[in-house]
C-alpha cells in the first residue's frame, strides 16, 4: 500500500495523478484537516504533525509514503529522512520510506532542456522561509537564479471558494510583487503548493507569455513510477484498492473534495 499525505484535501490534486500513473497499485490518502493549514504553522508543529501522519500511514500497512504537501516536504522531510526514518526502520525491521514533492518538481524544472535564467517559486510562507526550493535548485543548477514569493492568502481563499475574480486579483498581486522584486520575467515557474493547480490558468494569465510552468502532480507521478522501478522492496499489493482518511472530515468538506478531486470519494474519519 502506498500512502499519500497532505495537510488537507489539496493533495488530492497530486493523489489523482499518482493513481492515473499507477492504476493497479493500492493507495491510501491521509489529509490532516484537523490541523490544516500547515503553511502558517511554526516549523516544529509541521515536523511533529508530519511524523504523526507518517506513523498513521505505517500503522495502516503503508511501507512507502508520498508527502504531497509542499509545506511538510520543505520544512520536515529532510530531517525525517535522515534522522527519524532510519530509527523507525530499525525498530520495525522492514523497509519504510517517505518521499516528497520537492525533488520531482526541481528535477522537472532543472532537467534536460531547461534554460539558464530565473526560476520563480510561488508557495506558502513556511515553504518560502524554509529556502528548500532555492537550495535544491542550486545543488543541481548553480547558474540559475531563484526568486520566491509567499502567497499567504491564496490556499485559504481557494479553500473557502472565493470567486474567480477575487482569486485572479490575488494571483495578479503576488505575480506583480515577484516581478517587481526580480526585476525581470522568469523563464520557469514552480507552483509550490498543492492548491495552486486549481489556479494555474490564473498564474499563466498573470505572468508574461512564454513562461514554462511546472506541474507538480505529473512531475511527482513520473518520479514515483521511476522510484518504484528502482525499489522493488516497495512492490507491495496490486489490487487497485483505495482508502481515503481525514483527521477532520465533515459533510461541509464535500464541495472542497469535489473541487480538488473532480468528484466525490468516500472519506472516513482517521
Ligand atoms: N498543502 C499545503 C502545501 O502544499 C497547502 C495548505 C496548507 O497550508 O496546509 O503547502
Amino acid at each position: 500500500m502506498i500512502g499519500v499525505f497532505d495537510s488537507g484535501f489539496g493533495g488530492l490534486t497530486v493523489h489523482r495523478a499518482l493513481i492515473a500513473a499507477l492504476p493497479g497499485r493500492d493507495f491510501m490518502y491521509l489529509g490532516d484537516n484537523r490541523n490544516a493549514p500547515y503553511g502558517i504553522r511554526p516549523p516544529i508543529d509541521v515536523l511533529n504533525l508530519t511524523c504523526a501522519a507518517l506513523e498513521r500511514l505505517f500503522a495502516e500497512n503503508c511501507t512507502l509514503a508520498v508527502v504531497a504537501c509542499n509545506t511538510a516536504s520543505t520544512v520536515a522531510l529532510r530531517w525525517i529522512q535522515q534522522q527519524w526514518l532510519p530509527v523507525r526502520r530499525r525498530e520495525d525491521g522492514i523497509a519504510r520510506n517517505a518521499i516528497g514533492i520537492v525533488v520531482p518538481t526541481v528535477e522537472a524544472a532543472t532537467g534536460i532542456g531547461s534554460e539558464r535564467g530565473t526560476i520563480a517559486v510561488f508557495a506558502t510562507r513556511r515553504t518560502v522561509e524554509s529556502d528548500c526550493y532555492p537550495i535544491e535548485i542550486r545543488k543541481r543548477r548553480p547558474d540559475i537564479t531563484v526568486v520566491q514569493q509567499a502567497c499567504p492568502e491564496l490556499a485559504g481563499s481557494i479553500e473557502r471558494g472565493a470567486p474567480r475574480e477575487e482569486l485572479s486579483a490575488l494571483v495578479k498581486r503576488y505575480v506583480g510583487e515577484l516581478l517587481n522584486a526580480a526585476g525581470r520575467a522568469p523563464e520557469c515557474v514552480i507552483l509550490g503548493c498543492t492548491h495552486y493547480p486549481l489556479v494555474a490558468d490564473l498564474f499563466a494569465a498573470a505572468l508574461p507569455s512564454g513562461v514554462r510552468m511546472i506541474h507538480q502532480p505529473e512531475a511527482t507521478a513520473g518520479a514515483l513510477k521511476v522510484y518504484l522501478e528502482r525499489h522493488p522492496e516497495y512492490d507491495g499489493s496490486h489490487d487497485g484498492r483505495r482508502k481515503f482518511l481525514s483527521t477532520g472530515f465533515s459533510r461541509e468538506a464535500l464541495p472542497l473534495i469535489e473541487k480538488f478531486w473532480g468528484g466525490q470519494v468516500p472519506f472516513v474519519q482517521a
